[in-house]
């Protein structure tokens, strides 16, 4: 029997028992081989992906690994509006340019990430009066998706707009954008993407609603509220991309997450799973142990999750370790009190294959066809 028959046969046993409920995900011996998990999402109808950056392009090991785990890429940060346009129509789009040839000349999909964010707004934009910004956003998203048009399958149109914690009555966030605008710049952002490419699938990006806690369960609500009056309005809304940035040590509840998924397909919409890695700051420092729950963690998000059938793409934040923005210590919660490095994605620093990686692909080999 060849290692290859032998690793799936593991895998598939590994499959199998690793139903919902918390069990340990099997290790993964170093380097075993088995389907990429691009194949394993592909045989369901499914595409698997991850955020990547032009600079991880020039390294021949993990430019291997992208082609030989992912089907569908998004950039990290280069398709972002500080990125495209540090100075006012001065817009930059070659290092994107190269992560689109790449992802073209490997046969991969393309997400589009992303088009108005208040993280990602250039530092001129502050400068500029409520008619001058609402023309230079107008000719910021129309630009941007006409680069690419017909390459980007889906745009993050807006990204992390729903924040009950600001107070507003509709729970959008107090964003410069909003303050300026008012809420109908989002909208405003959807119709201007749509001309600018109706073949693009046009998302709404969010974070934090995948646990069994309350400040999820307030932003489902908020997200939900959201999604519901833009296509009241009838804003070209097609799809809720779920960050999955999770938090673990965090409850999870299956059946209540997938009544989120179910009521978000009930509008006609389709899911995708933008952002998954795992914060595991709450986790003992032993890196086998905090693997596996953070492997076991995943393993229980995806086998949910992908029951929905609206659910049709996994990205991950990242592929490796090495590489994950839980790293950068931007947030306190990302910060380990033990000083070790975080562990948040399916690959370790030498690209070895981590039981987060067996979590998903026994997710993926677990979950139903899409029609
Ligand atoms: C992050 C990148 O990973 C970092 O490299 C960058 O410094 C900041 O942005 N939600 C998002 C992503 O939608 O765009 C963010 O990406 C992570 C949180």
């Amino acid at each position: 029997m060849t290692l290859r028959r032998r690793a799936a046969l593991a895998l598939a046993a590994g499959a199998a028992t690793g139903c919902a409920t918390a069990q340990p995900v099997p290790a993964m011996p170093v380097g075993i081989d088995g389907a990429g998990l691009h194949q394993r999402a592909a045989a369901k109808g499914l595409a698997f992906g991850a955020a990547v950056s032009t600079r991880q392009l020039v390294d021949p090991a993990m430019e291997s690994l992208i082609r030989a785990e992912c089907g569908l890429l998004v950039a990290e940060y280069e398709m972002k509006w500080a990125e495209l346009e540090p100075q006012a129509g001065d817009r930059r789009f070659r290092r994107a340019d190269i992560l689109v040839a790449f992802a073209r000349r490997h046969g991969m999909a393309l997400r589009g990430h992303t088009l108005v964010w208040h993280e990602s707004e250039p530092a001129w934009l502050g400068g500029l009066d409520a008619r001058a910004t609402a023309a230079a956003m107008a000719v910021h998203v129309d630009a941007t998706v006409r680069h690419w048009r017909g390459a980007i399958g889906t745009w993050d149109v807006v990204n992390e707009a729903v924040a009950p914690e600001d107070g507003r009555p509709d729970w959008l966030r107090r964003t410069p954008l909003l303050e300026r605008l008012g809420p109908d710049h989002i909208a405003l952002a959807f119709h201007l993407a749509h001309t600018a490419d109706p073949a693009a699938r046009l998302a709404y990006n969010d974070f934090g609603c995948e646990h069994a806690t309350f400040w999820s369960r307030r932003r489902r609500v908020g997200v939900l509220a959201l999604l519901r009056g833009l296509l009241r309005a009838g804003v070209p809304v097609h799809v809720l991309g779920m960050q999955a940035h999770l938090q673990a040590g965090q409850p999870f509840e299956a059946r209540e997450w997938r009544g989120f998924l179910a009521e978000v397909a009930a509008l006609g919409l389709t899911i995708e799973v933008t952002e998954l890695d795992v914060n595991d700051a709450a986790l003992p420092a032993a890196v086998a142990a905090r693997d596996q729950a953070a492997a076991a963690l995943v393993r229980r998000f995806l086998d949910a999750t992908l029951a929905e059938p609206a659910v049709r793409a996994v990205v991950a934040w990242g592929l490796s370790d090495r590489d994950s923005w839980v790293r950068q210590g931007r947030l306190p919660e990302h910060r380990r009190r033990d000083g070790t490095q975080a562990r948040p994605l399916p690959f370790d620093e030498a690209l070895r294959r981590k039981p987060m990686w067996a979590a998903i692909a026994g997710a993926l080999d677990a979950a139903p066809v899409r029609g």
